[in-house]
């Protein structure tokens, strides 16, 4: 099985797709570092060097090609990877977990995590909240056609236990 994480940039999924892999003995691999690994270049570079455009073609072209490659995966995906009609060919054939958290949580865990990401890295304070603001709105009703949402509201771990019991449940073990 294909397990994918969604949701906005900061919203914890690399973090919680190792983790989710651990307990159930998966390989995780993410998107991001899957393109890097694949393209020899940084995010920020493809995007200052090759433009947006060509990123989200990488992205769709390693998506399909980790989804049809791989069994028994984890895979979080970019925070833009889902909000495209051609990807979601891809992402219904896995389970899909959308990690939601709200505006203000998401300015929290990125106002100091910007550099590294190309979309938000020249951003003043004030901008960055109306960027956040404004994605959600337009991303939300991607993010939401996962097969489980889940708010995370308890401990980092017991959410990651939590969808892995979705994923396999307990009695199956
Ligand atoms: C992006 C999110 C990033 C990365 C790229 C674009 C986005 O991934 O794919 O910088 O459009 O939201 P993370 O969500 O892992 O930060």
């Amino acid at each position: 099985m294909i397990v994918t994480l969604l949701g906005f940039m900061g919203s914890g999924k690399s973090s919680m797709g190792k983790m989710i892999a651990d307990n159930l003995g998966y390989n995780c691999i993410d998107l991001d570092i899957y393109i890097v690994d694949q393209e020899q270049m940084k995010i920020s570079e493809i995007f200052k060097q090759k433009g947006e455009a060509h990123f989200r073609e990488l992205e769709s072209k390693y998506l399909k090609e980790l989804i049809s490659r791989h069994h028994n995966l984890v895979l979080p995906l970019g925070g833009g990877t889902p909000c495209n009609e051609e990807n979601w060919q891809f992402i219904k054939q896995t389970k899909s977990f959308y990690i939601k958290k709200t505006v203000d949580e998401l300015y929290v865990r990125l106002y100091t995590r910007r550099s590294k990401r190309p979309l938000i890295a020249p951003l003043s304070d004030k901008e960055l909240k109306a960027f956040i603001e404004h994605r959600m709105k337009d991303r939300s009703p991607f993010y939401e056609r996962a097969d489980h949402i889940i708010e995370i509201k308890a401990a980092r771990k017991d959410s990651v236990n939590y969808i892995t019991d979705i994923i396999q449940p307990p009695d199956s073990y």
